[in-house]
C-alpha cells in the first residue's frame, strides 16, 4: 500500500508532486475499492455456502426421521442379514434360515413353542422358596448321612453347578442366533431364564449347606467323570459359537443340528438323570428334603426342555429332509450311545456300592432305558431293547400334581395357565 512517507523526499517540485500524488491517491483509492467490492462478493459467497449447507443439514434431519420412523431401516440396523420388509406369513417361517422379519412373533406357524413358553411360566418357581432347614441339619450332624450319600450330593451339586451354565451360554451365545423362528426363541428366552434359575438353585444349596465352594464349581475341571461330560458337551458348541459361523450349507446345518442333538437329548436328556435320581431316592428316603425338592422343580423344567429341544430337531428334520441322511443318523445315534457310556461311567463313579435302595448297574439298565427313549424320540430305532425302567417312581416324581402335598399352595400362586402335564 502507497504511504504520503513515499513522496516527502521530493519537495521542489511541487506541482508535479502534486499530480503524483493525485494520481497516486486516485490509484490508492481504486484499489481500496476494488478490495472492498472483492471483499463483499467473498462475504456473499459465504453467506450463501452457509445457507446451503444449513439447508442441507435440515435435509438430512428429516431423511434421519422419516427412517428412524419407517419399520425395515430400523430393522437392517440391528440385524446382521438382509431382512424382509413384507409382512410375515405363516408359510415363509421356518426353523433355520428364515429371511422373513424376525421381530414378528405372530402368526405362529409352531403353536406347541408357544404353547411351551406359557408352560414355563405357569411354571415358574424361585429357589429361596425352598426351606432348606432340615437338610442344613442333617448336612452338619456328625453321622445324618453316610460317606457315600455325601459323596452323591457333592458330586452331583458339582456337575449341575456348571452343567446348567454350559446350557446356557450354549442356548443364548449359539443356538438362540441360529434358530429362526420367532415363537421359539421366545421359548429360549425363558429356558435361559429357567437355567439362571437352576444355577441358582444349585448355589443356593451350596451356600445353605456352607460347602467348600471351590471344590463343587470346579468339579467339572477336576473331578475325571464329571470334566468329561462337560467336555464332550463343549465340544459341540465350538464351531456355532463362533460369531462369524452360519447356516446355510449342508454342513453348517448338519453342525447346528449335532448341537441341538448334544444339548438337548445328550446332556439335558441323559447327563442329568443319574444326579436327579440319586437326589431324588434321597429326598424320598426323608434325606435332604429341600435340595430333593429344587431337584424336582428342576427335573420338571428340564423335562420340558427336552421335549421342546426334539420338537425343534424333529421340526428342522421335516423342513430339510436332506439333513437327515444316513451320515447323519449315524452321527446321532453315535452321539447318544456315547453321552450313555459316560453316564453309566458317572454312575459306577457316584456308586461304588449299593445305596439309596440303587446301585450302578440298576442305574445303567435305567440310562439304556432313556437313551432307547431319546433315540426313538428323533426317529431312530431302539439300542437295547427289552430294556425296563428299574425306577418307576421317577416317571411319578416328574408330575408334580401327582404329589399332593408339594408345595400345593405355592404352586398355585404361580399358575396362570394350569398347564402341568408330562409326556
Ligand atoms: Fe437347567
Ligand atoms: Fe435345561
Amino acid at each position: 500500500m502507497l504511504s504520503w512517507d513515499d513522496y516527502e523526499e521530493a519537495p521542489n517540485n511541487a506541482q508535479a508532486d502534486q499530480a503524483v500524488i493525485a494520481d497516486a491517491v486516485q490509484k490508492q483509492m481504486a484499489a481500496e475499492a476494488a478490495q472492498a467490492a472483492a471483499a463483499q462478493r467473498a462475504a456473499e459467497q459465504q453467506a450463501a455456502a452457509a445457507r446451503q449447507a444449513a439447508a442441507e443439514r435440515e435435509a438430512a434431519a428429516e431423511a434421519a426421521q422419516e427412517a428412524a420412523a419407517s419399520a425395515p431401516a430400523a430393522v437392517e440396523e440391528i440385524s446382521a442379514e438382509p431382512v424382509s420388509t413384507e409382512r410375515v406369513t405363516v408359510d415363509q417361517k421356518a426353523m433355520i434360515n428364515c429371511r422373513a422379519d424376525l421381530n414378528q412373533l405372530v402368526p405362529f406357524k409352531y403353536d406347541w413353542a408357544w404353547q411351551k413358553y406359557l408352560d414355563g411360566c405357569a411354571n415358574h418357581w424361585m429357589p429361596q422358596e425352598v426351606n432348606m432347614t432340615a437338610d442344613i441339619a442333617l448336612w452338619k450332624s456328625e453321622d445324618g448321612l453316610s460317606d457315600d450319600e455325601r459323596t452323591i450330593v457333592k458330586r452331583s451339586l458339582g456337575f449341575f453347578s456348571t452343567a446348567d451354565s454350559l446350557v446356557a451360554n450354549n442356548l443364548v451365545l449359539a443356538i438362540y442366533r441360529l434358530i429362526t423362528n420367532p415363537e421359539c426363541r421366545q421359548y429360549l428366552l425363558r429356558q435361559a431364564f429357567e437355567e439362571a434359575i437352576h444355577t441358582h438353585a444349585y448355589q443356593y444349596c451350596i451356600e445353605s449347606l456352607g460347602m467348600d465352594e471351590g471344590e463343587i464349581f470346579n468339579m467339572y475341571h477336576e473331578v475325571p467323570t464329571v470334566a468329561e461330560k462337560a467336555s464332550w458337551a463343549l465340544k459341540y458348541t465350538k464351531e456355532i459359537n463362533d460369531p462369524g459361523f452360519t447356516t446355510g450349507t449342508v454342513d453348517t446345518d448338519k453342525t447346528l443340528l449335532k448341537n441341538l442333538i448334544a444339548y438337548y437329548c445328550v446332556l439335558e436328556g441323559i447327563f442329568f438323570y443319574c444326579g436327579f435320581t440319586q437326589i431324588l431316592s434321597m429326598g424320598r428316603r426323608n434325606k435332604m428334603t429341600g435340595t430333593s425338592e429344587q431337584f424336582q422343580y428342576i427335573l420338571r423344567d428340564e423335562s420340558m426342555h427336552v421335549n421342546f429341544g426334539i420338537d425343534v430337531i424333529n421340526q428342522i428334520k421335516l423342513e430339510n429332509p436332506h439333513l437327515w441322511d444316513d451320515e447323519m443318523q449315524a452321527s446321532a445315534r453315535e452321539m447318544i450311545l456315547e453321552g450313555t457310556t459316560l453316564e453309566v461311567g458317572y454312575a459306577r463313579d457316584t456308586m461304588p456300592r449299593g445305596v439309596l435302595g440303587m446301585n450302578a448297574n440298576m442305574m445303567e439298565e435305567y440310562l439304556q432305558f432313556i437313551a432307547n427313549r431319546r433315540l426313538a424320540q428323533i426317529g431312530l430305532t431302539e439300542q437295547y431293547p427289552g430294556v425296563k425302567n428299574p425306577f418307576p417312581w421317577m416317571s411319578e416324581i416328574m408330575d408334580l400334581k401327582k404329589e399332593k402335598n408339594f408345595f400345593e399352595t405355592r404352586v398355585t400362586d404361580y399358575q396362570t395357565g394350569g398347564a402341568l402335564t408330562w409326556d
